[in-house]
């Protein structure tokens, strides 16, 4: 037994530890792609402010920085990336209230929205954090086993796909969105667009001063998905059959349509939160020169 075989069982080790949460890489870089395509002038100058400036810094990285620090140091963050919604989906009762009391004590996915779309225009905060924060957010509230507390959102139920093993929020997360944009790795700069779906920022609910309202109503969405789509079929099925085909065929057109949802929603928050940071700095220079006569 050498030092070969250590490194492959070290490698083989941490692949089975990566926890899967959230949209795998490239549902969050789709995302974040398509909500660029929906940015007002403003929307994109507030942006340009807050994202950090690396040369190398791609606005997709912003939608994927919430995942890469939660191993690194911010382990608090993690709770923050879905709300354990204690429902009954296989029994086709999908609610999400009353909220788990996770969500008081902690933070879950709709305290951590609500919080950082205050935090994203108030200078005491780290602005840059927040708008991120944000970007990821809204991709992974769109997510139906992100709302969803039944075994551990799905990462307890294994599954197989395309003769791997896995579980069944893995699969959702990363291995569909895979499938549907016909590659096996993340890649950047992925700028596909769901075909079938118009654009429809204009009708998306964006009252960022009343976040609660959208946050919600997004949550309910998401987690009437579980009834409807991710568990519809049942247990034994879910468990009993390679979820490449039949399952999978169910799924990926409502897994497109999330994504492009959560793209365009992203798109329209963005725009909401840069016109109230422009009403803002505008009141504070009219308070200056009110100060000045
Ligand atoms: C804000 O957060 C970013 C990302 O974590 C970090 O790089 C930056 O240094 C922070 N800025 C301040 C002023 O703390």
């Amino acid at each position: 037994m050498g030092y070969d075989f250590l490194l492959l069982s070290l490698f083989v080790w941490s692949l089975l530890c990566v926890p899967t949460l959230g949209w795998g890489d490239v549902g969050h870089r789709t995302v974040a792609y398509l909500a660029e395509q929906h940015l007002t002038e403003q929307g994109k100058d507030f942006l340009n402010d807050l994202l950090p400036r690396a040369r190398d810094f791609d606005i997709s990285d912003a939608a994927t920085w919430a995942d890469t620090i939660k191993h690194r140091g911010r382990p608090e963050t993690g709770v923050w990336h879905y709300v354990d919604v204690k429902d009954d989906p296989l029994g086709n009762h999908c609610k999400i209230s009353p909220l788990s009391s996770g969500c008081k004590s902690k933070g879950c996915i709709i305290s951590a929205i609500k919080e950082m779309t205050k935090q994203v225009n108030d200078e005491n905060f780290n602005q840059t954090e927040a708008v991120m924060f944000l970007f990821h957010f809204i991709g992974d509230i769109h997510m139906p086993l992100h709302v969803e507390e039944y075994q551990k959102g799905g990462n307890l139920i294994k599954v197989s796909f395309d003769g791997h093993q896995g579980n069944l929020h893995g699969i959702w997360d990363t291995d569909m969105p895979h499938k549907i944009n016909g590659i096996r790795h993340n890649i950047k700069h992925n700028n596909e667009k769901p075909a079938s779906l118009k654009p429809t920022t204009a009708v998306e609910c964006a009252d960022v001063t009343n976040p609660d309202v959208c946050v919600k109503k997004w949550a309910k969405e998401t987690n009437h998905l579980n009834c409807a789509v991710v568990f519809k079929r049942g247990l034994p099925y879910i468990e009993g059959t390679d979820l490449a085909n039949e399952y999978y065929d169910d799924a990926a057109p409502i897994i497109a349509e999330q994504i492009y949802k959560a793209g365009v929603r992203l798109a329209a928050w963005i725009n909401a939160l840069a016109e109230q940071r422009h009403e803002k700095v505008a009141f504070v220079v009219q308070g200056d020169r009110m100060r000045d006569l």
